[in-house]
């Protein structure tokens, strides 16, 4: 287990199999951002991406699902518990991502996420990822896996050299 040097407290692990029913649960508790249709897609998803989860004293409270595409490595899901956000969990699972990207040689994180700047839990969602230092690549109007709402393309490119 990976003990981070952001917070003595959380422990950073790798998402097994066993972590699927309280990972839906977090989901599940997160209904402003998550329809219940997603599952299905988060299942399946956690059977072929690479995950992480955040430990907090002993009790998965947040996780990270990455896609290995050419370009890059694109943040599929993130999610962390209701009653613990604002405590740098996000941050942490994003800086998580950052590494493993580098350590497979890419140099980009990507995310989609709902571009329609008028509903305030993604206006929050959108602010996390600005401040972890992603930018605005381009909205997409009409996005059809997003059943045509709009989605906004974000990225950050990685100084793997460096500190992230
Ligand atoms: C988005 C999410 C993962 C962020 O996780 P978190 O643990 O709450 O984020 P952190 O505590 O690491 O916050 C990092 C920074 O982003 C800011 N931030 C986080 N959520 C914010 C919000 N809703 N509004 C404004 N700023 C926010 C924090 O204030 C913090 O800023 P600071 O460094 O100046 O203190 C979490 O809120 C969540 O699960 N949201 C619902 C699901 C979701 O949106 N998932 C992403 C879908 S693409």
């Amino acid at each position: 287990m990976e003990q981070t040097g952001f917070n003595r407290d959380v422990n950073i692990r790798g998402l097994t199999s066993l972590d699927a029913d309280r990972i839906i649960e977090i989901i599940k508790g997160l209904p402003e951002w998550f329809t219940p249709n997603v599952i299905p897609q988060i299942k399946d998803d956690m059977g072929r991406m690479k995950g992480f989860v955040a430990v907090v004293s002993g009790v998965v409270r947040g996780f990270i699902l990455l896609d290995d595409r050419d370009c890059c490595i694109e943040i599929a899901w993130l999610a962390v518990e209701r009653g613990f956000h604002g405590r740098g969990l996000g941050s942490l699972l994003v800086h998580v991502a950052e590494e493993y990207a580098c350590k497979k040689g890419k140099r980009v994180l990507t995310v989609k996420t709902y571009g329609g700047m008028d509903y305030e839990p993604y206006m929050g969602t959108l602010k996390f990822y600005f401040k972890t230092g992603f930018k605005l690549y381009e909205i997409i109007d009409n996005y059809q896996p997003f059943n045509g709402q709009p989605a906004a393309i974000l990225l950050k490119v990685l100084d793997c050299n460096g500190q992230h």
